[in-house]
């Protein structure tokens, strides 16, 4: 069978390459790949690195659709799939999480009538001024199958009507909802010891020591494009950073760094000087796991991030006001601290100085999830 994979934006490529890594490694006969790079994430650190690292197959189709308002860049990548889609005529289109390009393949493969696989399916964070939230709603709507990573996404997923009764043939009006597993856990799992071999000079060459860093993301359209909130997060961090002696390193999305260049160039100049203040570009995924893996605290807003966190045991700090991982912050190991000063100071001091063991629950499958997704997609469309 031929598997159609949309991607576009960095998770998307970690996330398809559990996915292609568990087709090499147990279906090599029953199923090819074709790669759809929308092109939504381009600079060398943001997309081929991982291609490289990863050992993806170079995408079989580079849309280049590049950067623009979310309409605009949305509508290009619709096109761009519909005619791919057309020319290839995939058994089915597998889409990752809930970027534009994730919306995009939903639309343009379902209006054609190919069926929508979707990995990560059902999270909700219930605020859909998230442009995530409604590729989301969307997506899953658009999808004949649905891989629900955690209980409360199968549970949102049912709430919304969908049915785990429902039997099969399964199309987009009889969906199968799947509770599985999480297949960046499986990334996890199958890099960490890699990580720490490729990049053992790493923590030298950004001048920090092993557990005596804090390691943080930020990218969220709603704390880069709102100024004060990313100025006030920015002082904040810079301040625990400096009473408490301890660097915090900062790979930077380009979106970050464009709104601090541009329109907070002097604070931007302050933390570039500041000396417990790393800012770097954005690093390779043998890089970040390495450097999730030896922090000592997590500070985000990044979906992916806040699980890694769970996955190398580390508490983390989320700088957003809700979250779709909710189970992190149920079992006390993730803190949702939004922008305020005040619940940042206070989860810091928590998670720093409380001597009590935290427990980091099995919450996301056993590291196979990739392997199960596929058995059940090739049941689905493997052709007699
Ligand atoms: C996108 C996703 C977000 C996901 C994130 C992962 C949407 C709506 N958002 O956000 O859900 O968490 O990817 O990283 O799909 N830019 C560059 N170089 C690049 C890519 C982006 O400079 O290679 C800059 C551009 O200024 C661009 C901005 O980043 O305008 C935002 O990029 P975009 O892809 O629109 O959204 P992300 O913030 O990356
Ligand atoms: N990541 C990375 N380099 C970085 C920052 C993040 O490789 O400099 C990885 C991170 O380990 C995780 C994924 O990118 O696997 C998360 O992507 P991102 O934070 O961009 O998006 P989100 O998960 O919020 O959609």
């Amino acid at each position: 069978m031929r598997l159609m994979n949309i991607v576009g934006a960095r998770p998307q490529f970690i996330k398809a390459s559990a996915i292609s890594r568990a087709i090499k490694l147990n279906f090599p006969d029953k199923i090819s790949e074709i790669i759809v790079h929308t092109g939504q994430h381009y600079d060398k650190e943001m997309s081929d690195v991982f291609f490289d690292e990863l050992d993806i197959s170079k995408p079989h189709y580079n849309l280049a659709v590049g950067s623009s308002r979310h309409g605009k860049q949305t509508s290009m990548m619709i096109s761009g799939i519909e005619e791919v889609l057309l020319g290839e005529k995939p058994d089915c289109v597998v889409l990752y999480g809930d970027t534009n390009s994730t919306l995009a393949g939903a639309i343009a493969a379902a209006k054609l009538h190919f069926p929508v696989i979707h990995i990560e399916a059902g999270l909700r964070s219930f605020n859909k001024t998230m442009p995530e939230e409604l590729n989301r709603i969307i997506s899953d709507h658009a999808s004949t199958l649905l891989f629900a990573p955690t209980n409360s996404a199968f549970k949102n997923l049912m709430n919304e009507g969908f049915r785990p009764e429902n039997s099969p043939p399964y199309t987009i009006d009889n969906p199968k909802i799947y509770l599985t597993g999480d297949i960046m856990y499986d990334n996890a799992l199958f890099y960490a010891e890699l990580a720490e071999r490729k990049k053992s000079g790493f923590h030298k060459s950004i001048q920090v020591k092993r557990e005596e860093f804090v390691l943080v993301t930020i990218h969220r359209e709603i704390n880069t494009d709102d100024i004060s909130r990313l100025e006030t997060l920015m002082l904040t961090l810079n301040a625990l950073a400096r009473d408490h002696s301890i660097p915090f390193v900062m790979p930077l999305h380009p979106r970050t760094t464009l709104s601090l260049r541009t329109r907070l160039e002097s604070l931007y100049n302050d933390l570039r000087s500041s000396k417990y203040i790393r800012l770097i570009p954005p690093v390779s995924y043998l890089e970040m796991i390495l450097l999730e893996k030896t922090s000592r605290l997590i500070i985000t807003d990044s979906g992916g991030v806040q699980k890694e966190s769970h996955f190398f045991r580390k508490p983390c700090l989320v700088l957003r006001a809700e979250t779709e991982w909710v189970e992190l912050v149920k079992n006390g190991t993730a803190e949702l601290v939004d922008a305020d000063p005040e619940k940042l100071r206070n989860g810091f001091r928590k998670f720093t100085d409380d001597g009590k063991e935290l427990e980091y629950p099995a919450f996301y499958g056993n590291g196979k999830t990739a392997e199960f997704i596929l058995n059940e997609i090739i049941m689905m469309f493997e052709k007699p």
